[in-house]
């Protein structure tokens, strides 16, 4: 078990445990109904599990992907290199205590 520390869109912070067993971001949230909706499962193509990475763990996160980058630089929210998609994350135990804000709805 990980902490990942959420701000979720209403703007209450939450603190959950999340398994890092191969798990995305992505699954961790949707889990515990935390604001992503996660259209397309996961596959990089609907970018509703757009999050904020903290400043911080900016460089501790592996690099986004051609197809990531192409999709997350098209939303209305984009946020430079804070923007991922949480689906594209794996959640390990390196990235216990990230911290993240769910962004706003397309
Ligand atoms: S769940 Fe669709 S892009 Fe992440």
């Amino acid at each position: 078990m990980a902490k990942l520390y959420v701000t979720r869109r209403d703007g209450t912070q939450v603190e959950l445990d999340g398994t890092t067993d191969g798990r995305s971001i992505m699954e961790v949230l949707r889990d515990q109904d935390i604001d992503v909706e996660a259209v397309c499962g996961g596959c990089c193509s609907c970018a509703t599990c757009h999050v904020f990475v903290d400043d911080a763990w900016l460089t501790q996160l592996p690099e986004r992907g051609d197809d990531e980058t192409e999709l997350v630089e098209s939303t209305e929210h984009f946020h430079g290199d804070h923007s991922r998609l949480s689906c594209q994350i794996p959640f390990s135990d390196d990235l216990d205590g990230l911290k993240l804000t769910v962004a706003p709805e397309e």
